[in-house]
């Protein structure tokens, strides 16, 4: 396994590697000055690319969350992809990338210490068209941020929806549960649910239910509520509409932990943010230093093209053609709020 080790002058440091092109650690201090790891992983290459590995940290594509009976179809083609869990496809599928060694290469920028990754994903690869290739940079940044740039082009018309799958849990001991945190999600409206979890194509306000995290919320506040969507979802699994979808990159999510002071703001230029909550941890995955990693005890900000879009013409699209070139910017910030 290739590891790479990224840091900055004030001692955030996070290391990446090439299986998934996942973020494995990423130590930053709490309101005393402590230095703990915020994210969930696993100790070997091995343990990433297996198939029972919940996504921890990893780089999912082609297509991040869910495509509905694992068909769309594209310049009057139909496409079959791989069904790998109930009855869609999910995160890029059976290998999707998140389960292949990725080419590395540490690199200079003047933002700070960066590493490239590249995985060239083949014509037909979990029945996608095109022979795709997708660059993504890490750079820790001086001003406290983890940032992700990807970059992406294809010999053939296909659909790419590429997201960063970090569980985070600011309290700095994964024993905890993320309940406590305070979430706030720039979102008026969020896509609703079938009983697949495959979004039924509606906008749906987030007044007067417990998607409203307009203002920051302890997640513990709601997630049990009687709620039809909560149900089906199991907790917070859903995907919110961002606003001001201008291709800009603006805030979309913050996470708050009172007890450690750690906050967690995301940017990003897509127009969707999925928002889970752990729920299908239950401690059985076993990662770094043996933790058992249980129920809820870390949350994800995946920003993302909406579940399902190439099924959904009403939504953005999510279709790349040779010769255009596909980018996004997603940055996790960290800082510390005494209150
Ligand atoms: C999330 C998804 C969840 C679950 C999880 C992996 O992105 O929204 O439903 O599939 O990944 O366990």
């Amino acid at each position: 396994m290739k590891r790479f080790n990224l840091k900055n002058s004030n001692g955030i440091n996070a290391d990446i590697i090439d299986a998934g092109a996942a973020v494995q650690s990423l130590f930053v201090p709490d309101k005393n000055g402590n230095y703990e790891d915020i994210v969930l992983g696993l100790e070997t290459p091995e343990e990433y690319l297996s198939n029972n590995d919940p996504y921890f940290g990893v780089i999912v594509g082609r297509y991040g969350n869910r495509i509905d009976e694992g068909k769309f179809s594209l310049g009057g083609k139909s496409y079959q992809l791989t069904i790998n869990e109930g009855t869609y496809h999910l995160h890029g599928g059976v290998n999707g990338f998140s389960k292949k060694i990725w080419s590395t290469e540490k690199i200079k920028s003047n933002l700070g210490d960066a590493v490239k990754l590249v995985y060239h994903s083949k014509d037909m690869e979990e029945g996608y068209p095109g022979n795709l290739t997708l660059t993504v940079i890490y750079t820790l940044t001086e001003a406290n941020e983890l940032r992700i740039e990807y970059e992406a082009s294809t010999d053939k018309e296909t659909v790419l929806n590429p997201t960063h799958h970090s569980y985070f849990n600011l309290t700095g001991n994964p024993q905890n549960t993320i309940l406590g945190h305070e979430v706030m999600i720039n979102a008026d409206k969020y896509t609703p649910v079938n009983k697949t979890i495959i979004p039924t194509g509606e906008l749906a306000s987030v007044m007067n239910t417990p998607m409203d995290f307009r203002k920051p919320t302890e997640i513990g506040l709601h997630i049990e509520d009687d709620n039809e969507q909560l149900k089906i979802a199991g907790g917070y699994d859903f995907n919110w509409v961002i606003n001001d979808f201008t291709g800009k990159v603006r805030k979309a999510a913050s996470a708050f932990d009172s007890n450690s002071g750690r906050l967690l703001e995301v940017f990003t230029d897509q127009p969707g943010i999925q928002f889970y909550t752990g729920n299908f941890l239950n401690g059985k995955a076993i990662g770094k230093n043996e933790t058992a990693y249980k129920y809820r005890c870390g949350l994800c900000f995946e920003a993302q093209h909406f579940p399902n879009s190439p099924n959904e013409k009403s939504f953005p699209t999510t279709v790349l053609k040779p010769g255009e070139v596909y980018k996004q910017t997603t940055i996790y910030k960290f800082s510390v709020l005494n209150q």
